[in-house]
């Protein structure tokens, strides 16, 4: 949801360092991109529409004077995603700039107040009225951080922000509520951002800001400032995250580089076991219900923990979408331990949830992100130990989060057995990626012709003939994915990775619920993936194979290794370790469906790191 960063330097050119810190945040936007400098009375701004290499290659975006400045991606919101709708913006008469993260939701009403006064507005969006704003405010005598001060009394909505001033040179001033904004303070270079990926390369020192507290960088140093304006000190965090984390390695794409991560992140996860147990040990005896919150990836790893909680601690459990949470939860009580699952710990949904939550009920944190909002406003939190996930698509921080859940549901159920399950899935993953060619080669049967040879012509005229092959998938727009119980919400992760980045429609059902709907839309164009994990399910999901399969759908079967009935059954299969049963299946069969939805999309000639109209981080409602 837009990424911000701000640089001051000492007698250095920021450009360059500016331009490599952006480009680390692409993840959260890359519907435009722009730079901003101070020098020599002047504000140097390049900025355009596109991705920030395309944009690169046309503007030289690291070519600008000066030794600060701030720089912006874009995931837009107000106004498309054009030159002009392009961040930084700036006043009338180019002395100021601005870069914001989020939504300013009374901007019409300052527009149209700041017209009337003879502002003139170039762009649709709601930041424009920002740096005219300030312009306003330090044109009757205040200074720049006097001037963002009053700005933020008067804008309202959800912001990170940073701004720069011709008359006060090597300074950025900048403030957040409800978005994310990090403080990095190296040796003579100073620096604000969304996220760290973006500074550690310069330095691993970060100071959080909180809700309405300005910092101030100037080449000397770095102050914060309260809500009141007292100048405040700093507990700065040295955070181990080392930069190379946040680069592919050698990997083509982040995502496949992060899903080769995933027994590493078990593995870390897994250390918080001491953490979780400290937890279990606080709220066990005061408890009688768990709710977990979250959206996207982090709500399927919710389902699973709501089917480990009530069957391992047998603890009624609930799971809400953040986005629904407001219309029902109106029975949180003390009793209640609601637990919020994020990646980034700043999605806007959940930490409004969490707001609630915390006034009434005991909530816990699960989160990638450290020192984000989420952590600093639940009562306990769980790292996932992912290290930064890049790919917009979630998975090594899902791994992560089952694995924290997987802990907390067997230390309430004093279930050491399966904790010591645990420690094996990273072999069982590895034994997956191992064979990672086999889906690799059954993806390209979804490649796009992009041009019809003149033999298939024929074929293709006549009508379904082409489409009908079951050895080939160029057509599908539609899958199914079925699983039950515990299968279920891999069912449910696997169909959204697919969604997500190869843009195939992709239904994820329970196999019992098929019949009472869904069934009506199958016939042999719509594969289907059936999650077969050994276990007491197998039997029902095998009979829901069945009747897709009589239906005339291909089937793709994820199951065990030796599994006959599967084997014969499925146009397709891939097998993994029958050690791997279905209470942990989460942990190890949705990694073929992250494989399957990767390479589909790069058969498809598509950026599975960048999927259209996605953002990483969702700081609005
Ligand atoms: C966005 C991302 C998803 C993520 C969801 C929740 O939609 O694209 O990958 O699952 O937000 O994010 P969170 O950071 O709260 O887990």
């Amino acid at each position: 949801m837009c990424g911000i960063v701000g640089c001051v330097l000492k007698n250095k050119e920021v450009a360059p360092i500016l331009f490599d810190s952006i480009s680390k945040l692409e993840y959260r936007g890359y519907d435009s991109i722009g730079l901003a400098t101070g020098h020599n009375n002047k504000i140097n701004l390049k900025k355009d529409a596109g991705k920030v290499a395309e944009v690169d290659a046309k503007l030289d975006l690291k070519d600008l004077d000066g030794t600060y400045g701030i720089a912006h991606v874009r995931w837009a919101t107000h106004g498309d995603p054009s030159k002009v709708n392009s961040h930084p913006h700036l006043n009338n008469d180019g002395t100021i700039a601005v870069v914001h993260n989020g939504i300013i939701e009374n901007y019409l009403s300052i527009k149209k107040e700041l017209e009337s006064e003879g502002y003139d507005f170039v762009s649709d969006t709601d930041t424009e009225v920002i740096p005219n704003l300030i312009d306003k405010y330090m044109k009757t005598g205040l200074d720049l951080t006097q001037a963002v001060r009053k700005v933020i009394n008067v804008i309202e909505g959800a912001y990170a922000l940073a701004a720069i001033s011709v008359s006060e040179p090597n300074r950025i001033v900048a403030t957040r509520k409800d978005s994310p904004l990090i403080v990095g303070i190296g040796e003579e270079e100073y620096f604000i951002a969304s996220d760290s990926p973006a500074i550690l390369k310069y330095t691993n020192n970060i100071a959080y800001l909180e809700k309405d507290e300005l910092v101030i960088l100037d080449e000397d140093g770095v102050s914060f400032l309260d809500e009141n304006d007292n100048l405040i000190g700093k507990d700065v965090e040295v955070i181990q995250w080392s930069p190379d984390m946040a680069e592919k390695e050698g990997f083509p794409h982040f995502m496949i580089k992060e899903i080769n991560e995933q027994s590493t992140t078990i593995r870390n996860t897994l250390n918080e076991k001491d953490n979780v147990q400290f937890i279990v040990d606080e709220i066990k005896e005061d408890i009688n219900k768990v709710l977990f919150v979250a959206c996207g990836t982090s709500y399927h790893a919710s389902l699973t923990g709501k089917y480990l909680i009530e069957s391992l601690a047998e603890i009624q459990t609930e799971v809400l979408l953040a986005s629904e949470f407001k219309y029902s939860a109106s029975s949180l009580n003390e009793k209640t331990l609601v637990i919020f699952i994020s990646q980034s710990g700043e999605t806007a949904d959940t930490l409004k949830a969490l707001d609630i939550a915390n006034k009434s009920s005991k909530t816990l944190a699960i989160v990638n992100v450290r020192g984000s909002s989420a952590t600093r406003r639940a009562d306990y939190t769980i790292y996932t130990q992912a290290g930064p996930e890049i790919g917009v698509a979630a998975t090594k921080t899902y791994i992560g989060q089952l694995v924290a859940i997987y802990l907390l549901a067997s230390l309430l159920g004093d279930n050491e057995n399966l904790i010591e399950k645990l420690y094996d899935v990273p072999r069982y993953i590895e034994e997956v990626l191992a064979k990672e060619d086999i889906i690799k080669h059954f993806s390209n049967k979804f490649k796009k012709l992009s041009k019809v040879p003149k033999y298939i012509k024929p074929i293709l005229s006549m009508p379904h003939a082409y489409k009908g092959l079951k050895n080939n998938f160029r057509h599908v727009e539609d899958m199914f994915f079925i699983g039950r119980g515990y299968s279920y919400s891999i069912a449910l992760e696997g169909a959204l990775k697919l969604k997500e980045i190869s843009y195939i429609h992709a239904e994820a059902y329970a196999g019992g619920e098929l019949k009472h709907g869904p069934i009506a839309l199958i016939d042999d164009d719509v594969p289907v993936v059936v999650l077969a994990p050994p276990g007491r399910d197998h039997r029902k999901i095998m009979s829901n194979l069945e009747e897709v399969k009589a239906r005339g759908a291909s089937i793709i079967g994820i199951g065990a290794i030796g599994d006959e009935d599967l084997i014969s059954k499925s146009d397709y299969n891939f097998l993994i370790n029958s050690e791997v049963d279905e209470l942990i299946a989460p942990l190890v069969y949705i990694v073929p469906l992250q494989l399957l939805s990767y390479y589909v999309s790069v058969a498809r000639n598509l950026n599975p790191d960048k999927p259209k109209n996605l953002a990483k981080c969702v700081t609005v409602e």
